[in-house]
């Protein structure tokens, strides 16, 4: 895992937090548009071996509601816009992705709820290792169990 600056004064304690992203363009030429670069080990703190995309969410739906014990992710809305709750054994965090030029890094032992997709929203996940169901928690007891187990006493257990 590569150290990124994480822009909004999130404690890393938390594992999780907000990358900015070059913006290519000029707000004095908007009909040219802007352009995002996104590297592996630049704009990204790992290599990428996944992407996957979320769309066509209805309303008061929510998704995820699981967490990872090794995935790392960031997580990018390329169009629209989404709420998402981050909890760890330390605290919660709330974000709102609405711009293709911000990622939110989502680390490892981190419950996470998606909610309040906008109509058309595109959600883009960049993943650190490919899909295995056996990293998922899915209950969120067992979360809370394991997290404590974890992190309890400096994760010393
Ligand atoms: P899941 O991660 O459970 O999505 P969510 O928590 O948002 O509901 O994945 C939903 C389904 O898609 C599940 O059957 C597994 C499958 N899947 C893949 O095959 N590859 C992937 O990279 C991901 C993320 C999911």
């Amino acid at each position: 895992m590569k150290k990124m600056k994480i822009y909004e004064g999130v404690n890393t304690m938390y594992n999780s937090g907000l990358l900015k992203f070059k913006k290519i363009g000029s707000p004095s030429n908007k009909e040219f548009g802007y352009l995002t670069p996104i590297e592996e080990m630049e704009e990204i703190p790992f290599t990428i071996k996944r992407i996957y995309t979320i769309y066509g969410v209805g309303q008061n739906i929510t998704r995820g509601m699981h967490s990872h014990k090794h995935l790392h992710q960031v997580l990018i809305c390329i169009n629209g816009s989404v709420d998402i709750r981050v909890e760890n054994y330390f605290g919660e965090k709330k974000y709102t992705l609405n711009d293709p030029s911000v990622g939110l890094y989502v680390g490892p032992d981190n419950w996470r709820e998606m909610s309040n997709f906008s109509e058309g929203t595109v959600l883009m996940v960049l993943a650190s290792e490919k899909y295995d169901s056996d990293d998922y928690i899915r209950d969120y007891d067992d979360f809370i169990d394991y997290s404590k187990k974890k992190y309890e006493y400096g994760g010393k257990r």
